[in-house]
């Protein structure tokens, strides 16, 4: 028999049969809460003997007509959805409170109904007065957008049955509440039967419906990973906070390829899309530094140039500090006890930061080569070459590896002016002209050749 799950995680909606104080599946603390049953659903073990109507089948050659999709005419934006909006999909955007998900859904909202699409934006957390004022803010206030303010479900989709909107935009999921669920908006129950309501209606109307979700660090409200598995395609807005960069990053899509990310700029005109990302991640950087590197990355389907930034100082704590922004933090244990053990580069009494600048954030195991001279410069106190980018993947052995893209990293690099790339050695090396390439295959031979000199 299933066992009785009915305890689930606020933050990654994994079940459990009672309540502990903290997450096993993901970790968080205090998220766990009770689930009401979301329906009493069937009573008996089998459908009954009543006979549903047979579903037409089709075979894999049968061709069937793609779904329409309709651009925002923001390139930013149609390239993370995979080209455009696809009629009859459920899209979630989730991020950080204040992080500018609003104010970006309001956006496109305007460009695709400029575009000849019925668009009605649902608040549950703004009157429509306070989004009148920000579509003014954003010059906006002429876009043929209906509005609502509105948490009640039942409402929500009896006017959306009326109405007939091609797209549909729910701000936030969290705030909605259906008055068939016994619990409180917000809660694991409350969300996952809104976005599912949301989702089937969305499907069986033709609609399309973005929802938005709060990421929440507390648990107190469920975040925006319970619904995940029910959407078409999930979108995270993320960036710093004190940074103006903000990076749309779609890490599930049906209709297109995940990982692929876009890039805007906060502005006091709202979101403007940033068409060159690699020139504006690296214009904030100075003269040659010792431990900044030029890391010459790849996102989605495109090459993305941006500057990591390492600190090494000695540490008055007996446990010396790691601290990383805009990278994974394990990897950077890994890299630090690669250089230890197989360059001879000890970090033991040293704190070390790690900062990938604006506020982007790498997950590519490609930066591993980059971070390793980061570090190796900070520590040095020795400047790489300010007209070298690098990149490759450490093993470890200690060993370099060579990563994808190899051909399209150099062009982009010296397309922005760089004429060095330092990159793991390969069989096939890419010619690219006005790049010169200078390759090891190992590390220690790598920290040998650019700092064995000094
Ligand atoms: P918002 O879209 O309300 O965030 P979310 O919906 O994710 O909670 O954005 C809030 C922040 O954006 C707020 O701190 C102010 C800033 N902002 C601008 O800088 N310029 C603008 O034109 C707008 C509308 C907001
Ligand atoms: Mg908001």
């Amino acid at each position: 028999m299933a066992k009785d799950l009915s305890f689930s995680c606020n933050e990654c909606g994994a079940g459990f049969s009672k309540w502990s104080g903290r997450c096993d599946a993901c970790g968080a603390w205090n998220s766990i809460t009770e689930d009401k049953a979301l329906s009493s659903g069937p009573k008996g073990k089998t459908l009954g003997g009543m006979r549903g109507k047979p579903i037409p089948l089709t075979d894999l050659e049968t061709q069937e007509k793609e779904p329409p999709r309709t651009t925002a005419g923001v390139g930013e934006l149609d390239r993370v959805l995979g080209g455009g909006l696809v009629k009859a999909s459920a899209l979630l955007v989730g991020g950080d409170p204040g992080i500018g998900k609003s104010t970006l859904l309001l956006q496109a909202a305007a460009r695709f109904a400029r575009n000849g699409l019925k668009v009605i934006y649902i608040s549950g957390e703004e009157s429509n007065a306070q989004v009148q004022m920000r579509a003014r803010r954003l010059g906006l206030e002429k876009s043929p957008v209906l509005l609502a303010s509105e948490t009640n479900l039942r409402d929500i989709l009896t006017t959306l049955e009326t109405e007939k909107p091609d797209l549909a935009i729910i701000d936030s999921i969290q705030t909605m509440w259906a008055d068939n669920v016994d619990s409180a908006p917000g809660s694991v129950s409350q969300v996952r039967s809104s976005a599912h309501e949301l989702t089937t209606f969305a499907k069986r109307n033709g609609m399309a419906v973005i929802m938005v979700g709060h990421v929440t660090k507390e648990g107190a409200i469920a975040g925006p990973r319970v619904v995940e598995h029910m959407v078409d395609t999930v979108l995270y807005f993320e960036g710093e906070r004190g940074h103006q960069f903000r990076i749309l990053r779609s890490v599930k899509n049906r209709f297109g390829p995940a990982d692929e990310i876009g890039v805007f700029e906060m502005t006091g005109k709202g979101l403007a899309e940033v068409k060159n990302p690699s020139a504006l991640f690296l214009s904030e950087r100075g003269a040659p530094a010792p431990g900044s590197v030029v890391f010459a990355g790849f996102e989605g389907t495109r090459p993305m140039l941006c500057e990591i930034q390492a600190l090494v100082a000695p540490s008055p704590h007996s446990q010396p500090r790691r601290s990383v922004v805009g990278w994974d933090g394990g990897r950077l244990a890994m890299i630090l006890a690669v250089l230890e053990s197989r360059c001879g580069v000890p970090f033991t009494g040293l704190d070390v930061y790690l900062n990938v600048a604006g506020g982007l954030r790498i997950t590519e195991p490609a930066a591993d080569l980059a971070v390793a001279a980061a570090l190796v410069s900070a520590r040095e106190d020795a400047a790489l070459p300010a007209d070298a980018a690098i990149f490759g993947e450490i093993s470890l052995s200690g060993a370099l590896r060579p990563v994808v893209q190899t051909e399209n990293r150099l062009k982009e690099a010296q397309k922005l002016g760089f004429t060095t790339a330092i990159i793991p050695q390969q069989a096939k090396l890419p010619a690219v002209s006005g790049i010169a390439l200078r390759h090891a295959t190992d590390l220690a031979g790598f920290v040998e050749e650019i700092f064995g000199a000094q």
